[in-house]
């Protein structure tokens, strides 16, 4: 209201405010104030909860998960305290725990053997590697979980790159080949998501035709489209054993961190590449890249929330230095906010449960 009586506009008030400098002493400080005051859809618990835009569900999780070869193992991953490296008996158990904690959905990582890596990455198109091993072990005990298979050599090249090398480069082309070998593999195993997290170009479409001509019309694919040359995937590269095999960095086919408009051409040609889903990563830095993805496209987005983001909050909360139950939903409802449909995180277990304490 103005000092009149009469509503008029922030903005008028604040022009006419602007054209007489020197009268404006009557002007109250706040102009809404004492009509507008937000704190009284604050004051109350089941206030708060009714205004609430938006919220997050344990449908919105996807649990990533790591395994290892062996019987009855949980190898803990040193810089992701809480997260085990999981024998295939154990990730079964896993996705029955997720299931009954409503998790939808599950992404499948392997530890490969450091013996078992080679320059071609030749155990992706083993149909009997640790992945496939897992999904086809997940999927007769558990069959309602949905399972995400991650396409992308870095598990089991010797020299950690996602795609094949001819000489010192990654050799794009060679490896769509090789990428698409990965996704049959993962799919016949009966993977239901195909997740290219690669970033060679062609790599979509490539997978996608594969598939058709194939005969899996029904398998979805999630395409790691913005995905960011982060520093951020440290503790990730411990879990899988890259971090000791790379050679050099993956900057000349992840995305540079600077760019936002870069991530939509990428989306959009992943998109027409045959894509069903779309992802951001990592996920706090880059909220601003999940909002524009989503306003741009509208298609099921996705944001992952990496291991090293999983790592910081950890870190901090065994430290008593933040409140770890808070941060974890705090973080994952503002991927919410951003405009993510859903979020991988290593929390997701954690989180579900908090989630369900809370109703
Ligand atoms: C493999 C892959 C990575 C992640 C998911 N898939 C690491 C990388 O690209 O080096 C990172 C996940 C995380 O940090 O939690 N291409």
């Amino acid at each position: 209201m103005s000092s009149t009586g009469r509503p008029v506009s922030l903005g008028a008030e604040r022009a006419k405010r602007d054209e007489n400098t020197t009268t404006q002493t009557s002007e109250p400080a706040a102009p809404g104030f004492p009509s507008v005051r937000m704190r009284r859809n604050r004051r109350a618990d089941w206030s708060r909860r009714l205004v609430a835009e938006n919220a997050l569900t344990a449908n919105d999780l996807i649990w990533p998960i790591f395994i290892v070869d062996g019987d009855n193992v949980r190898a803990p991953v040193e810089s992701m305290p809480g997260v085990d490296r999981l024998s295939v008996d154990q990730a079964v158990a896993a996705a029955t725990e997720a299931v009954e904690l409503n998790i939808p959905a599950m992404a499948v990582f392997p530890y490969t053997e450091p013996a078992l890596r080679d320059d071609a990455g030749s155990q992706a198109f083993n149909p009997d590697n640790l992945v496939c091993q897992a999904v086809r072990a997940i999927k007769e005990s558990v069959p309602d979980i949905g399972l995400i298979c991650d396409v992308a050599l870095d598990p089991y090249t010797s020299h950690g790159h996602d795609g094949l090398m001819s000489g010192d480069k990654i050799d794009n082309d060679r490896s769509l080949d090789a990428l698409v070998q990965q996704a049959l593999v993962q799919t016949e195993a009966g993977a239901d998501i195909i997740a290219p997290s690669d970033m060679m170009d062609g790599r979509v479409g490539a997978i996608r035709a594969a598939l058709e001509q194939a005969g899996h019309k029904d398998t979805q694919i999630m395409s790691y489209a913005a995905k960011y040359a982060s520093a951020f995937y440290g503790p990730f590269r411990d879990a899988t054993g890259s971090s000791s095999t790379l050679k050099g960095d993956k900057r000349t086919y992840q995305m540079d961190p600077s760019n936002t408009d870069e991530a939509l051409r990428e989306v959009e040609l992943d998109i027409a590449e045959g894509t069903d889903m779309v992802m951001v990563k990592p996920g706090l830095p880059y909220l601003d890249v999940v909002r524009r993805v989503k306003d741009a496209f509208a298609m099921p987005t996705f944001v992952y929330q990496v291991s090293g983001e999983y790592a910081m909050l950890m870190a901090a909360a065994q430290n008593g230095w933040l409140d770890g139950d808070r941060v974890i939903l705090e973080s994952l409802v503002g991927f919410k906010r951003a405009g993510a449909d859903g979020i991988l995180s290593y929390f997701a277990p954690q989180a579900a449960r908090l989630i369900a304490q809370a109703h």
